[in-house]
Parts: C-alpha cells; sequence; structure tokens
C-alpha cells in the first residue's frame, strides 16, 4: 500500500510534505520509504512532542492499528532526521497517554484502545434444582476479598473516602449525647421509629407508598433477605434465582436448607420472563430471590413493563418475591429506578434493602417491607435477634432528615458513573483479546468475561499471592458456572495501585 497519510497537521506548525509506505506482508510490517520533510515553523512545540503527535495522527487514522508494531526508533530518527533521545522521549510520551506500549526486544506496539466490548447474551436456565455447595468455599472467598493486605477489586464494599463518614459520626455523637441511654435499652421490634418514618419517605422515590409500621428494620440488607425468605419457604423449597446472581442470595438459601434454579437472564434487563413462565409452570417454585435494579454482579436494571409483567406472573402462580434493592439508590442516570414492589397490588412483594452501599456499612442498618407477610417477618426477627441496635438507627434517621443525602446520593452517582466508565476503558485497554463485560446502569461492580480457556478461580489465587483480591464467577451460580468470569469493584480510590493491579490480572489471565 502506498499513500500521503497526514495533511493536516494537529499543529498547524509543520509543513508536510508526504508520507509513503508499502505493505510487504498481511501482518502489519510497513516500511518507512520516506517521511515527510518536516521544517518546524515555530519553537513554541517541543520537537518530542510533535513527533508524538505525527505518530498518534497515523494511528488515528488507522495506517497502525491497535497490535501493529509502530516504527522503530532509529528508523524514525533517521526518517525524521531527529534524534534518538527525541523519538525515545515521543514514544515514552505516547507510552504515558497508553496509546503505545512497549515490549522488550521488540520495539513499540499500539495498545488496543476503547471500552472492553460488551457481553450481549443472556445467560441460561438451569435444568435441575440445586442444593447450594455448602463447603466453606463462599466464606474463603469472600473472606480473602477483604483481606486489608490485598488491593480490593474483589468486595464490593463502598469505599469510605466517598462516604459522608463525618458527618454521620456527627450525628451519631449527637444522639449518643441526646439519648444518653438509648442503646442501653431494647429497640422495639420493628426498629426505631424516626427511621422507619423516613425510609417510608425514601421508598416514594421508588414508587412504593408503604407506611411506616409496614417497615421492620433489620442488621443490614442480609438479615432482611433471611427473614424474608424464612417467612415464605420451609427446607427443601425451590427458591428461583436470577443467573448470575448475588452470592449472599446463595448463601441465605443454603443456610435455610432451601434449594435455587437459575433462571437465564440479560445483562440489560433482568431475569427472563418467559424462562421463569416455564420453569414455575414446571414446577412448584416456593419464592423468586431478585435484585430487579443494578443487580450484582450483572448491573441490570428491569424496565418497568417487565416488572409490572414479572408481579402479574408471580400473582398468577402465587408466588412471593423477595426483592433485594440494596443498589436501587445508585442508578446512573437521574431517575431513581422503580421497585417491583411499585407494581404490588397484592402485596406479595418482600422489599429489602439497606443503606450499605450508600451511607455506611458498617451500621449494619437495613429493613424489609414484606407487605402481607409482616407480621411473620416480626415474629422471625424478635426470635432472632429480638432487636437491633437503636443509635446507629437513630444517627441514619437524623441524617436523612437533615444531612443532605440526596445531594450525597447525586455525588456519589456521578461518581460511581465515572469510576465504571474509566473500569470499562481500563480493562478494554489491558485485558486479553476476546475479553468482554457488561454495561452496568449503575451500582458499582462490573462483571468481566475473560476468554474461555481462563480459569477464574485459580486467577483468584494467582492475584492474592500477587496482593489483589478478585472475586471469581462460580460463586455467583449455585452450579459453578462463569468459571472464566470475574467480579470487579470499581468504587475504589482510582490511582496507579489500582491500574497496577488491573495490570497484574490482565498479565496473570494472559499467562494462563
Ligand atoms: C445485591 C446485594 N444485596 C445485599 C448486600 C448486602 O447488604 P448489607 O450489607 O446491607 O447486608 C450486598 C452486598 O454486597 C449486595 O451486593
Amino acid at each position: 500500500m502506498v499513500g500521503i497519510v497526514s495533511r493536516n497537521d494537529p499543529c498547524q506548525q509543520i509543513q508536510t510534505i508526504g508520507i509513503v509506505y508499502i505493505t510487504v506482508d498481511t501482518n502489519w510490517t510497513l516500511y518507512l520509504s520516506k517521511w515527510a520533510q518536516t521544517v518546524p515553523t515555530s519553537d513554541r512545540i517541543p520537537l518530542y512532542r510533535d513527533v508524538a503527535s505525527r505518530v498518534l495522527a497515523m494511528i488515528d487514522a488507522g495506517t497502525f492499528a491497535p497490535g501493529d508494531r509502530v516504527p522503530s526508533v532509529r528508523a524514525l530518527s533517521r526518517q525524521l532526521s531527529v534524534s534518538i533521545s527525541t523519538v525515545l522521549e515521543a514514544y515514552r510520551l505516547l507510552e504515558s497517554q497508553r496509546v503505545v506500549e512497549a515490549r522488550p526486544q521488540s520495539g513499540y506496539f499500539v495498545r488496543p484502545r476503547g471500552p472492553v466490548p460488551e457481553i450481549p447474551a443472556r445467560s441460561k436456565s438451569g435444568r435441575r434444582t440445586v442444593p447450594i455447595d455448602s463447603s466453606d468455599l463462599i466464606l474463603n472467598i469472600t473472606e480473602s476479598a477483604t483481606d486489608p493486605n490485598l488491593v480490593a477489586l474483589g468486595s464490593a464494599n463502598p469505599c469510605l473516602d466517598y462516604l459522608p463518614v463525618a458527618r454521620l459520626n456527627r450525628f451519631l455523637g449527637r444522639v449518643i449525647r441526646e439519648h444518653p441511654t438509648l442503646s442501653h435499652e431494647y429497640d422495639s421490634i420493628s426498629g426505631v421509629e424516626e427511621l422507619r418514618v423516613m425510609i417510608a419517605r425514601r421508598m416514594l422515590e421508588a414508587g412504593c407508598s408503604v407506611s411506616p409500621d409496614a417497615i421492620v428494620t433489620t442488621a443490614g440488607a442480609t438479615a432482611a433477605i433471611q427473614l424474608c425468605l424464612r417467612a415464605v419457604t420451609k427446607p427443601g423449597d425451590t427458591v428461583a434465582v436470577e443467573s448470575p446472581t448475588y452470592y449472599g442470595l446463595l448463601e441465605a438459601i443454603d443456610a435455610l436448607h432451601l434449594r435455587a434454579i437459575e433462571v437465564a437472564t440479560c445483562p440489560e434487563e433482568g431475569i427472563d420472563l418467559d424462562e421463569l413462565e416455564k420453569i414455575v409452570s414446571r414446577q412448584r417454585v416456593a419464592a423468586c430471590a431478585l435484585v430487579p435494579n443494578h443487580g450484582n454482579p450483572l448491573g441490570h436494571c428491569m424496565p418497568d413493563d417487565k416488572k409490572r409483567q414479572l408481579v402479574e406472573l408471580l400473582n398468577t402462580h402465587d408466588i412471593p418475591l423477595v426483592e433485594d434493592d440494596a443498589y436501587g439508590d445508585l442508578p446512573f442516570g437521574n431517575e431513581r429506578p422503580r421497585a417491583v414492589k411499585a407494581f404490588d397490588p397484592d402485596d406479595r412483594v418482600l422489599y429489602c434493602s439497606s443503606f450499605s452501599k450508600t451511607l455506611a456499612p458498617g451500621f449494619r442498618v437495613g429493613w424489609a417491607a414484606p407487605g402481607r407477610y409482616l407480621d411473620r417477618v416480626k415474629r422471625l426477627k424478635f426470635s432472632s435477634f429480638i432487636a437491633t441496635p437503636s443509635c446507629t438507627q437513630m444517627a441514619i434517621a437524623q441524617y436523612l432528615e437533615h444531612g443532605g443525602f440526596d445531594r450525597h446520593l447525586r455525588s456519589l452517582r456521578r461518581t460511581y458513573r465515572e469510576l465504571m466508565d474509566r473500569m470499562i476503558h481500563v480493562v478494554g485497554d489491558v485485558f486479553p483479546a476476546g475479553t468482554r463485560a457488561t454495561r452496568p446502569a449503575g451500582g458499582h461492580v462490573l462483571w468481566v468475561e475473560l476468554p474461555e480457556h481462563v480459569d477464574s478461580m485459580l486467577l483468584r489465587e494467582q492475584a492474592a499471592q500477587a496482593g489483589v483480591s478478585v472475586l471469581p464467577g462460580p460463586v455467583f451460580s449455585p452450579t459453578g458456572r462463569y468459571r472464566n468470569f470475574i467480579r470487579l469493584n470499581c468504587a475504589l480510590t482510582w490511582g496507579p495501585p489500582i491500574e497496577h493491579a488491573l495490570q497484574t490480572l490482565a498479565h496473570l489471565a494472559q499467562q494462563q
């Protein structure tokens, strides 16, 4: 191929005469036969920057594609009549901008750029119900995911830098000063009334009109999910779940001696209703347990009309839904998605959520709005816990009333969106060809599909030895699917350690 590559100079300070290339083989080798006669007309731009922008222009024009080797330092220096050190400086600049990468003894290559390709297809339904593997696998894996000595790509804990720690501490201090005996007494079974009032107001944002008396506070969403599942099942029953799904749900199913059946799930719109209908028509399903808004790990968001259809389907078959809305307040857009409970005239949805992802995971403040199962959930809460600590509930109630929660949420959503975008690009940049990832509409986790041969369980072990935590795909499936998938946490303070950790993971995956 012979051609004039670049006539318009981005800097307007160089006169380009022409560049001619000859393709010698089908791979990528281009021989530079004649370089432009370039005459700097101003000394305002350092020469190495000019050289860099010429190389960049050629990459942008497609002369050098991702993976291609760019001209060698020596060749470029000769052709442009500039020193070797000027070319080296230009390539180092391009390297720092992640445009090219140096490969030992081979030269500089164009880096793959742009976001990682999207996972296009929905998963498949399971054929059978399964008891969850009750080994310590999930415990071991999740413990290492929160190991403070590892770079925490594996946990889904929000980074405290983005949460209102100081403000909440002030409210907590004030509660203790103003109510010195509060934390020493048992709370009521339903929970602190001030908090339930604030939660009822907030649930309006999710389209749910629920009275404070219909709310039970719990130790995080986890306790709410457990209580609600217990309220509607008995040991041996089957629960339908998304595939992949949050491993905490699978743990709750295991703890209650239930069985799970995986239902095909779309990475954008959530559970496949046709598949769910086939399953519930074929066999007895005692409950459904779903994360319809920004589910973990897919980040999907079920559209309103599907939520409505889901409720109709479950009502027809008299199946209660345990709805986990832990990420509902974290959409990337301006509009908070409605909960499935918003479309539930028969009160068959047991809604669960918490402030763990938005305010303070360590406060362990969550709640259930269990609809027609309220009394059963209250009895179970009493028999399991009697009550939950009041001071943290009260501090959150006061924060919700006076602390600027909406402002905080706006900023948190913006931050998570930016971090997610960056993660999607870096994964596209550094992970092996064939890697794909979701495009979450909210939340802060990214589901990444690695090339088929990569074993994420092995990758987790290797990464831990290299100082990085990551969650392997099989923990998100009751049948151990998703062997070549990992989940990455984006709610981190971005910086060189995170980039380095991602490069380590990518390198280990590449080696496999
Ligand atoms: C979907 C989902 N639900 C619930 C939880 C746990 O919430 P909590 O800390 O309030 O128990 C998590 C935590 O990662 C989650 O991802």
